[in-house]
């Protein structure tokens, strides 16, 4: 086994820690028919979450269909996805079929151009040049298809990075409650992290999509959880890490389960049989170094007062940022400069509000901004 850590992309398997309570309310929304948003700031482990579920239903027989809108460059491009992880649907049988392809392109208004992937499978794409309403209408025959197979078992359309629909066309949100509405058999699941614009999608009183889904906020893993966590992959990896370390390992890069297993990842590359403290500090100097171009980049995009304020968050975390001692710390005029870079450093995800206080969300840049 190499190392049993994993980060950036979502997780499965043993990877996977926890999370059993959202899980089961989450499938078993989707089981029931119930629309779901799941929100959550950056790497917190929706798409992991999501894809665990989804697994599950399709287990137990149910469809589930799931496409990132963030990769769909165009709308052309989100009905070719759509379609082609329906006709995958286990539950639908198509790819099974000897005339699968042909039966199931049948059921939509607009045909699409057949390809094939690198393991062989069926992928059907539409041009570019395709118009608004022929998208509508697959996007509507997809849906109503999924309806279709709900009589007999779950049915789950998820969109993750649905933060993105409006990208694709500012119609679009409006569709997706229009269909939504129309087929409420079928659950509904999008999820997606920039809170300010899934609050204009989804969860606000004039967002077009508010009140037809259940919110389900993903916060963090508890700190005991990720510790046991750390604990036992580093066993299964052959590396005993005493419980002190990991819960060491967990302060120093939690909350966000990604960081933890990032840092964690790196730990175990650098420590012998046994890990230590001082491969804990070794594992968060290696992460910082291998970023070093990226913080510094980010650091550079921030106006002095900027950068000032985030450095100081680096070194002490603060509840009480309009005070005069932090306004002196940081050298600026007065409060409000320090609630104008407090916006700009929020906005852009660099600064959290956690616990009450203020901090740098990123435990890595956090510990190259202090040097
Ligand atoms: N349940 C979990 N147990 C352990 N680690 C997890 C878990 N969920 C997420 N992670 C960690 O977080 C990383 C990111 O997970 P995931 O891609 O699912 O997050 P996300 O919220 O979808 O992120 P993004 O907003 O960037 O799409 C994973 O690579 C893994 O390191
Ligand atoms: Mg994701």
């Amino acid at each position: 086994m190499g190392n049993p850590f994993h980060y950036g992309t979502p997780v499965t398997g043993a990877q996977f820690a926890g999370r059993k309570e959202e899980l089961r309310a989450l499938t078993s929304r989707m089981r029931d028919g119930i629309n779901v948003v799941v929100a959550s700031p950056r790497r917190y482990g929706k798409t992991s979450l999501i894809g665990k579920a989804g697994a599950e239903l399709e287990r137990s027989g149910a469809a589930v269909v799931q496409v990132n809108v963030l990769r769909c460059r165009d709308l052309p491009t989100l009905a070719s996805q759509l379609l082609t992880h329906a006709y995958r649907a286990k539950h639908g049988g198509w790819h099974r079929l000897k005339h699968g392809v042909p039966d199931f392109v049948r059921r939509f208004r607009v045909s699409p151009a057949l390809g094939f992937d690198a393991s062989g499978m069926p992928k059907f794409t539409f041009a570019p040049t395709m118009t608004s309403t022929d998208a509508d209408a697959v996007l509507a025959d997809v849906y109503a298809l999924l309806a279709e197979l709900s009589a007999k078992a779950p049915a789950v359309l998820v969109l993750d990075e649905f933060q993105a629909i409006a990208d694709l066309g500012d119609h679009l949100p409006g569709l997706f409650k229009a269909l939504a509405d129309e087929h409420p058999s079928v659950s509904l699941v999008v999820a997606g992290s920039k809170k300010h614009l899934m609050e204009r999608l989804v969860t606000t009183r004039d967002a077009p999509l508010f009140g037809m889904a259940e919110h389900l906020a993903l916060d963090v893993l508890p700190a005991d959880v990720m510790t046991a966590f750390v604990v036992r992959r580093s066993r299964a990896g052959g590396k005993d890490m005493p419980k002190p370390v990991a819960d060491l390992l967990v302060e120093l890069s939690g909350p966000v389960p990604n960081d933890v297993q990032h840092l964690a990842y790196e730990v175990f590359d650098v420590a012998g049989a046994t890990v230590t403290a001082a491969d804990v500090e070794a594992g968060l100097q290696r992460a910082v170094q291998h970023e070093a171009g990226l913080h510094a980049d980010r650091f550079e995009a921030l106006s002095p007062g900027q950068r000032r304020v985030v450095a100081q968050l680096a070194v002490e975390p603060t509840s009480q940022p309009l005070s005069a001692s932090f306004v002196r710390q940081v050298r600026l005029a007065n409060s409000s400069s320090v609630r104008k870079a407090l916006e700009v450093l929020v906005a852009d995800e660099l600064v959290v509000q956690r616990d009450g206080s203020y901090r740098v969300a990123d435990p890595f840049f956090a510990a190259w901004l202090r040097g």
